[in-house]
């Protein structure tokens, strides 16, 4: 695919070789080209111009990489090395991301619109330590010994072996964190992956092949197709050489993805949408509160599985806590996420754009109030303004669906709403991805911990990832938990093992 693009003035030579590059298919150790012609064009979201192609995988390239990643799961070396041995790969991976962490912020930046500034302080960095910490899990993943409750002398054990075949597919709005999510598990755990990238922001996924390459895994073992969902995605969540799909998306698609895991009872991982509330108590500490209930939903313009996109704030304060975040916003400088001037970045694409623009309509004839914000802005670019919505209740779509974008619906609470009362109200929702509890009352922080239905609850932070942290969803918010060892056993099976002695 030769198509010649301008360069970024903002980004290095290096970022814009890799861009302009003529991409393929990272297949069985090498570039591939696609069988078919298909290629998606990838947009800079901060001016919606075209930047790059990517091949679109189509079910003849997914099937060569299914292939490749079975060959490499049965036949070794991967599955036939000793775990540390595998451990020294990721840990390596991981080291090449740090290595390369200044170009890989800028193509993160370029792809998904988001603030150069904070992609080298978030995504990358939590990128390698997801990677550098699932590295230590690969040689610990063990079985256990149990005694027996029947008559006889019996030995047991079990182990715990890699699911197989595994397809992460990532969305679009932390393009790597997401990758590392599923792929430091899935490595540490002995399987092998096909990754398939968001259509929308393919081009860190293919920069991590050249470093899994530079790395000397062996081939195979991590495959990486660009594609979009119906045909590529749809084609890895139906083979029947797949033994485990972990995906990362929204809930319909989810819910899709169950139904054609069905075929052969894939293995499955679901990380899908939210609702999450937050709740500020009279005795929290404001200078906290405030910027940090601010940034739990306008860090990348919202579009964040867990944005905390629900604000419950005692009436004693309300008035000061809504008007902090909107003043915070007001003056936010919208630009290219490469531009050091800029302090607002885009939404990913057009279609979330227009999506976030309709919810905020809805909102606003529904008799909700703007504070601050409350339009897309009138530019080149998918830019909406951080907006902060009063007036709403639990009625209103936009208290009620998840919008993804920079819109916070505030209501306040009174000393007459007990805790059960109040998380009630939390829990009124088909989500259960995360909470946040704004406090300094320490009874009240972990009663309402145990009271909220939610994969995680935070209390006096939000937004706060760790690889070590189980993470996940009740309710409609998902299947299963990634981080932590949770997540490396969702990539294994567990066989026992009975000898009659
Ligand atoms: P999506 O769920 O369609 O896309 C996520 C990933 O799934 C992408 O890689 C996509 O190519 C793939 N995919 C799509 N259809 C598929 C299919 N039939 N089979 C297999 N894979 C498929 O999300 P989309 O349309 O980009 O965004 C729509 C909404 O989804 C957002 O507004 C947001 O509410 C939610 N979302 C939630 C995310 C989260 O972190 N939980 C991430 C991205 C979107
Ligand atoms: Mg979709």
């Amino acid at each position: 695919m030769s198509v010649v693009y301008p360069p970024n003035d903002l980004a290095s030579d290096a970022v814009n070789q890799f861009i302009a590059r003529s991409h393929k298919l990272y297949i069985d150790g090498e570039w591939q080209t696609p069988t078919e012609e298909g290629a998606i064009t990838v947009l800079d979201p901060a001016t919606g111009m075209p930047i790059a192609k990517v091949p679109l995988a189509g079910r003849e390239d997914v099937d060569r990489a299914v292939k490749a990643a079975r060959t490499a799961f049965e036949e070794g070396p991967w599955s036939r090395m000793t775990p540390i041995e595998r451990s020294k790969y990721i840990w390596r991976l991981a080291d090449l991301i740090e290595r390369h962490a200044g170009e890989l912020a800028q193509i993160e930046s370029i792809d998904a619109g988001k603030i150069v500034a904070v992609t080298q302080i978030a995504d990358i960095p939590l990128s390698a330590a997801m990677m550098h910490y699932m590295a230590g899990w690969a040689s610990k993943v063990d079985g256990e010994t149990f005694s027996f409750n029947r008559p006889g002398e019996y030995h047991g054990y079990t182990l715990r072996e890699p699911v197989g075949v595994a397809a992460l597919i990532v969305p679009w709005n932390f393009p790597l964190v997401l990758t590392c999510f599923k792929l430091g598990p899935a490595l540490a755990a002995g399987c092998t992956v096909i990754i398939k990238p968001a259509e929308q922001t393919p081009l860190s996924a293919l920069r991590l092949a050249d470093l899994v390459s530079e790395a000397g895994f062996p081939n195979g073992v991590i495959n990486i197709l660009t594609g979009d969902g119906p045909t590529s995605g749809a084609a890895l969540a139906s083979h029947p050489g797949v033994d485990k799909i972990s995906f990362t998306g929204s809930t319909e698609v989810g819910k899709g993805i169950l139904r054609a895991a069905s075929g052969n009872l894939k293995r499955v991982t679901l990380e899908l949408g939210g609702k999450s509330p937050m709740f500020v108590f009279p005795d929290a500490d404001l200078d906290k509160v405030i910027p940090g209930c601010s940034s739990a939903i306008f860090f990348n313009q919202g579009q964040t599985c867990t944005a905390g996109s629900r604000l419950y704030v005692h009436r004693k304060v309300y008035d000061r806590v809504v008007a902090g975040i909107a003043d915070g916003v007001r003056s936010l400088v919208p630009g290219h996420g490469l531009d050091p001037a800029t302090s607002l970045a885009p939404v990913v694409s057009e279609s979330q754009a227009t999506r976030v623009a309709r919810y905020i309509d809805l909102g606003l004839s529904a008799g909700a109030e703007a504070v601050v914000g409350g339009s897309r802005l009138e530019r080149e670019g998918y830019f909406i303004a951080p907006t902060v919505l009063a007036n709403t209740h639990g009625d209103m779509a936009v208290v009620r669906e998840e919008i993804f974008g920079p819109v916070l619906t505030a209501m306040p609470f009174d000393d007459d709403t007990d805790l059960d009362t109040l998380a009630a109200i939390g829990n009124d929702t088909p989500f259960g991805l995360a909470a946040s509890v704004w406090t300094t009352n320490l009874s009240t922080a972990h009663k309402m911990a145990r009271r909220l239905k939610a994969g995680t609850v935070w209390l006096n932070t939000h937004n706060h990832y760790e690889p070590a942290a189980a993470f996940g969803g009740a309710k409609e918010s998902g299947w299963g938990r990634e981080c932590g060892i949770h997540g490396v056993h969702l990539f294994t099976e567990t066989k026992t093992v009975i000898a009659a002695l």
